[in-house]
């Protein structure tokens, strides 16, 4: 049987490899890494501008770092927009990841605003392609710890230190997406751990034989500081502790290196390192569910980074659509769709994603 290479394959691997591959002179950052990192990340002004409000924004989590946004400044609101030239249409055909990006983006947009005196109401509007306004109209001033998480929060998809979280830090995640109409189911009894990578195992392999998949991913990926610096979006492999290597040969290394049987083996070990996993599931299954769940997620990660938590998303297992009605069932949550899936535990910090230029992004 052949194998073709995968997003998690490649993205997630402790790489078997790595001492092999290590390369001379391959380094995962540089000085124009660093500086773009301490650009996107520096801590928001206390009279912040739009442009700063949007800056913080754009440091949410979003599928493949595509950065599928766009923001409109208006008077007293922002308007944050899909843009569907950046969707990823193999893994995400409907948009729903693109739409739950939104609601991650603008969870962050919401929190910043509140803890700089501003209302951060947001609301999504289905009307026409489906965007969100939140409101910066004055309010009394709420600085959270999601707030100080914002810039330091990131998807760390390494194999974590199988420690268990202690139950307050649970309660408080519990409590941080109590909100938004979307529910969070968490896992961490050992057999439904079990059920889950099942799932994840499932949904990894249909992906694999997915030519069109992999194809999306390989376009996404980028395999060392000055790609990353040069595009400013997509995935940064060395976040996945990668060896970081030529463009060229990364794109080689992605086409050989690894199997079916290697990443789901990578899969069980990840997840069986973690405390647990958390599935959201929001409301409805459309535009405004899905940004709902994104929202719910941001809230999550945001918390769990505050705690001292890293956290991934293991999705394979929602965005197949025949493993998502067996997860429907595993979870009895009727005909309510499982909108994302995410391991939570405790891990190593990991190089960062850059994230485009504020003006790259405002229209
Ligand atoms: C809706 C959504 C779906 C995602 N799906 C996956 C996924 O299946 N696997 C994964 O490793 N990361 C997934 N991510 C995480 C993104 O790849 C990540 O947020 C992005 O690369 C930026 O990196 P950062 O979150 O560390 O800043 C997803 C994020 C969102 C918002």
């Amino acid at each position: 049987m052949t194998s073709r290479p995968t997003r998690r394959a490649f993205l997630f691997a402790g790489v078997a490899g790595a001492g092999v591959l290590a390369l001379p002179g391959c380094s995962d950052t540089s000085q124009a890494y660093r500086d773009a990192i301490a650009e996107m990340t520096r801590p928001l002004p206390a009279n912040p501008d739009l442009r700063d409000l949007v800056r913080y924004a754009t440091l949410a989590a979003n599928g493949h770092n595509t950065q599928p946004w766009k923001f409109a400044l208006q008077d007293k609101l922002i308007e944050i927009r899909p843009d569907f030239s950046r969707r990823t249409p193999a893994v995400d055909p409907d948009d729903h990841h693109l739409f739950a990006s939104l609601g991650c983006a603008a969870e962050n947009l919401s929190i910043a605003a509140r803890a700089r005196g501003m209302s951060g109401e947001a609301r999504f509007d289905a009307a026409g392609d489906g965007q969100a306004q939140v409101d910066l109209s004055g309010a009394v001033q709420e600085e959270s710890e999601l707030f100080g998480a914002i810039p330091t929060r990131q998807c760390s998809r390494v194999t974590y230190d199988g420690k268990a979280a202690p139950s307050d830090v649970v309660d408080r995640l519990e409590a941080a997406v109590a909100f938004h109409d979307v529910d969070a189911i968490f896992i961490s009894d050992e057999k439904d751990k079990e059920d889950m990578l099942s799932l994840v195992v499932d949904g990894n392999s249909q992906q694999i034989d997915d030519a069109a998949f992999v194809v999306e991913l390989k376009e996404w990926l980028r395999f060392n500081p000055d790609a990353m610096v040069a595009s400013r979006d997509g995935l940064y492999s060395a976040a996945s502790r990668n060896p970081v290597m030529p463009s060229w040969l990364g794109s080689i290394m992605f086409d050989l290196a690894f199997t079916k049987q290697s990443e789901n083996d990578k899969y069980a070990e990840q997840i069986r390192s973690s405390h647990g996993i958390a599935v959201f599931v929001a409301q409805s299954d459309d535009k405004q569910g899905w940004f709902d769940a994104g929202r719910a997620y941001q809230r999550f990660a945001l918390q769990a980074t505050a705690d001292g938590l890293k956290q991934a998303f293991v999705n394979q297992a929602v965005e197949v659509p025949e493993v998502r009605r067996e997860l429907r069932s595993l979870l009895g949550i009727g005909d309510r769709r499982p909108n994302l899936v995410v391991r939570f535990g405790y891990g190593p910090e990991m190089p960062r994603s850059l994230r485009r230029p504020v003006q790259d992004v405002i229209v």
